[in-house]
């Protein structure tokens, strides 16, 4: 997979299959998430339910191929080893960019998950048609803790059962600390708006702005890596 990944790209820019198919996909995830919107806003719940989903699903296969293997956030933190431009341009423009992107991306990952889980929760489907309730969303202490404990057991057992390499378990850790920062965020938000139909429009639309910075923060990117300039070494 690794060396598939570092093959020549498809675009014709100077960028790696690898770099190619995860802008491609941060397009395509961004294009689902807007359109499930559009339908959204015509109150079409069952379209906007499925786009959504896949959206979703389109995001963590861009999440999994950019960070897993192209490695560009290790590249952004620990030197400028990868970036083809000049110092001033790498500090000033690129440095900026990529900390802003990863940050949208960790928490685009957050909001997202949230969403669709408050989507099936905040919404009824009556006579095959889903629209959102108007009433308080509030989840039992006990089930809220019950739920929280399995997710991490499970993903502690999942953690001991595949993980030989320190790297493996420091996935694992993120995934932790992500769920943990899910499941806060439901608390907080239960007390600020306790509309649940309300608190999915509003966290929705404000999802969606941070997925059109995440389009453009990664388009910045893709052109200053790939095309602007010449990478200096191979990507893998
Ligand atoms: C990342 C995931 C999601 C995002 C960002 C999102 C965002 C939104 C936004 C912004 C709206 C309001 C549209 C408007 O009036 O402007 C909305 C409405 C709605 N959402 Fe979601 N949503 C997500 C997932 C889901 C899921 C998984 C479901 C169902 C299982 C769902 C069910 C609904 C329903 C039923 C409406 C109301 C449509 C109507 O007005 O009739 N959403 N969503």
């Amino acid at each position: 997979m690794k060396e598939f990944l570092a093959k020549q790209g498809f675009l014709g820019t100077h960028g790696t299959m690898g770099a190619d198919l995860s802008y491609i996909s941060a397009v395509l995830f961004t294009a689902l998430f807007l359109l499930g919107w559009y339908q959204g806003k015509k109150h079409k719940g069952n379209v906007h339910h499925s786009l959504t989903l896949w959206g979703m699903i389109t995001m963590l296969a861009y999440f999994t191929s950019y960070y897993l293997f192209r490695q560009l956030g290790v590249f952004a933190l620990e030197g400028r080893s990868g970036f083809g431009g000049p110092d001033w341009v790498y500090n000033n423009i690129f440095t900026p960019t990529i900390t802003i992107h990863i940050l949208l991306v960790t928490f685009g990952i957050v909001i997202a998950i949230y969403l669709i889980v408050l989507g099936f929760r905040a919404s009824v489907k009556e006579n095959g048609k889903r629209f959102l309730k108007e009433e308080a969303l509030h989840v039992k202490t006990k089930n809220f803790c019950i739920t929280l404990l399995s997710i991490l057991a499970l993903l502690g057992l999942l953690a001991f059962i595949r993980c030989s390499s320190f790297r493996c378990y420091i996935v694992y850790l993120v995934g932790f600390l992500i769920v943990i920062l899910v499941f806060a965020f439901e608390k907080i938000m239960e007390k600020v708006l306790t509309n649940g139909a309300k608190r999915h429009r509003l966290l929705g639309k404000l999802t969606m702005i941070m997925y059109l910075l995440l389009l453009i923060t990664s388009t910045i990117t893709y052109l200053l890596l790939y095309i602007i300039y010449t990478p200096q070494i191979p990507e893998g």
